[in-house]
């Protein structure tokens, strides 16, 4: 399996930049940089991770939601690459829920995302792919998006107060129970 890499951090520039559309998403260094990022997901608990995360500014991005001890709640579903991803808001309903990232550790943050949208990518074969995505699924492809415009979760937080220390949220969580 290809060698994980280490996850670029807040301040470093390459999270701040636009990410380049992918040309040719057959080429070998494309190849290359999804499986590097395949094992750098693999290697955390995250539920998605963005090129530029490993210091690649290309549209590239993996969601995987999962259930983890971060996110109890997430569906499961198989990791899905998406190539040049973009998406079109289905309704206005926005919904605030927890978020954290690699590039940010020890904090979470209340992030309001839209809760319908329809997305668009091309897959790793080459194939366009158009499907729906709702509620916590469409929260990371959002999240995964922003990371390839330079932004970060945090850049959507409404207000201060709603960043808390890791160990907080842990508090939280165990203390909501699930529906
Ligand atoms: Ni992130």
């Amino acid at each position: 399996m290809t060698a994980a890499s280490e996850i670029a951090q807040l301040g470093n520039p390459v999270l701040r930049q636009y990410a380049e559309a992918v040309v040719d998403v057959q080429a070998s260094e494309i190849r290359d940089i999804i499986a590097t990022m395949q094992s750098s997901l693999a290697a955390t608990s995250g539920v998605g991770i963005a090129a530029p995360q490993i210091g690649i500014a290309k549209q590239i991005i993996i969601i995987a939601s999962r259930p983890t001890p971060r996110y109890p709640l997430a569906p499961l579903m198989e990791p899905t690459v998406m190539i040049n991803p973009d998406f079109d808001v289905l309704t206005d309903n926005q919904e605030k829920d927890w978020e954290g990232c690699l590039s940010i550790p020890g904090i979470r943050a209340l992030v309001p995302r839209y809760r319908d949208i329809r997305v668009h990518y091309t897959d790793p074969c080459g194939a366009l792919e158009d499907m729906q995505l709702s509620g916590f699924v469409a929260r990371i492809f959002q999240h995964e998006v922003d990371h390839l415009e330079g932004k970060t979760y945090l850049d959507r937080v409404e207000n201060n107060v709603d960043i808390v220390a890791e160990s907080e949220f842990f508090k939280l969580i165990a203390t909501t129970k699930a529906p």
